[in-house]
């Protein structure tokens, strides 16, 4: 099923970023935005492209108050013969109805939504950068729009698509990040929010993100919320290792995202022919192996972060260095393949890409 989109085209087209080089993320937007409202008796209503800008909310709705916010994070690539696609993009939408339902906000019909991304990235294709390692990051995102204090399942919601032109995530770019293991704070726990992309989630990491920041690492490496033992992943990105041959990530138990980069470098790792172990992965487990040089490659994988080398562990007052802080064989494969698909300059095994535009 589609929605019906009304599109109003902005009188005042914003200028393009002249220096794609110095895109950073999340800090340039385009010209327009989609919404959609949600109530208990009409349902999903009024699908709208409007002019980007402010969305008047009242005072006392629940996203301010309570926190029901889901979003999904995905992008948009320019191929190599000036094309527009995108990347497992139905499994963005699986998943925001995922996360949506975990924090009883409305659901989404896929079709509709994956059309709604389509029809406003086309719309922006304009904005979609050229240069090598870069992309137009779409972020769809749900909130709960009540306009009463009450505790309770949304009865009125907003879903709103954003587009920002994006360079790397990370300042350092493909070079190893220095990566902090939290041992006070917890993320998430099982049967809590760790496997929904919802705002709260990352509100709750931010304190531990902070402390890392000021002591010179990147981002915070999670450990389970309840014995503090096992690896869960990092802020903005799921992890893998590669000890003695074989890669080992965390296990989706239920507090970790099932992040949509982890399940296809699990399917490219797995078409080369390494064993993958997906299983509960103990922090001692990692530093045996860091002490008795087994652990060969350390590297996050996330829609922002790409494939993100990690060259530095710190971990209760250690820290230790992997693959000698440069980045590692099997990572820059996997970054060339993924991004190789991505981009369009590679096979489409696999079938992942989905067309916007040539
Ligand atoms: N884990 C967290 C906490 C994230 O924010 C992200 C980013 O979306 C990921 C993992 C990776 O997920 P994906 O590969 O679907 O982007
Ligand atoms: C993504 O990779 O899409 C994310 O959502 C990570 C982030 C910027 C929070």
């Amino acid at each position: 099923m589609k929605y019906e989109i009304k599109i109003t085209k902005t009188e005042r087209p914003n200028e393009r970023p002249q220096d794609e080089s110095k895109l950073g993320f999340g800090k340039i937007f385009t010209d327009h935005m989609f919404l959609m409202d949600y109530s208990e008796d009409k349902g999903w209503h009024d699908a709208r492209i409007v002019p980007f800008g402010p969305m008047p909310t009242h005072p006392a709705s629940t996203v301010f108050h309570y926190g029901a916010e889901v979003f999904e994070g995905l992008k948009a690539y320019r191929n190599k013969e000036g094309g527009i696609q995108l990347f497992r993009p139905e499994e963005n939408v699986k998943r925001l109805n995922n996360s949506a339902a975990r924090l009883c906000l409305p659901t989404l019909d896929e079709e509709g939504t994956l059309d709604i991304i389509k029809t406003l990235v086309e719309l922006e294709k304009d904005w979609v950068p050229k240069s090598e390692g870069t992309s137009l990051y779409i972020r769809p995102f749900i909130y709960g729009n009540d306009p009463h204090l009450g505790v309770h399942a949304v009865k009125n919601a907003v879903f709103a698509v954003i587009c920002s032109p994006v360079g790397a995530y990370y300042a350092e770019g493909l070079n190893p990040v220095k990566i902090a293991i939290e041992s006070k704070d917890v993320r998430a726990v099982r049967g809590g929010t760790g496997e929904a992309k919802c705002g709260g989630n990352y509100a709750a990491s931010l304190r531990a993100g902070q402390k890392a920041e000021e002591n010179g690492y990147t981002q915070v490496l999670w450990l389970d919320g309840v014995e503090r033992k096992y690896i869960e992943e990092v802020g903005a990105m799921n992890v893998m290792f590669k000890i003695n041959g074989k890669v080992i990530t965390p296990a989706l138990t239920g507090s970790v995202l099932p992040g949509i980069t982890r399940k296809s470098c699990v399917e490219l790792l797995k078409s080369w022919g390494y064993e993958v172990e997906e299983r509960l992965f103990s922090v001692t487990e990692l530093f045996e192996a860091a002490k008795n040089g087994t652990l060969e490659e350390a590297w996050g994988t996330g829609t922002a972060a790409v494939v993100s080398p990690i060259g530095h562990l710190f971990y209760e007052g250690k820290e230790y260095t992997v693959c000698n802080n440069q980045i590692g064989e099997l990572t820059q494969k996997l970054y060339d393949n993924l991004t190789g698909i991505q981009w369009g300059k590679a096979e489409d095994k696999f079938g992942w890409i989905n067309k916007v535009c040539d």
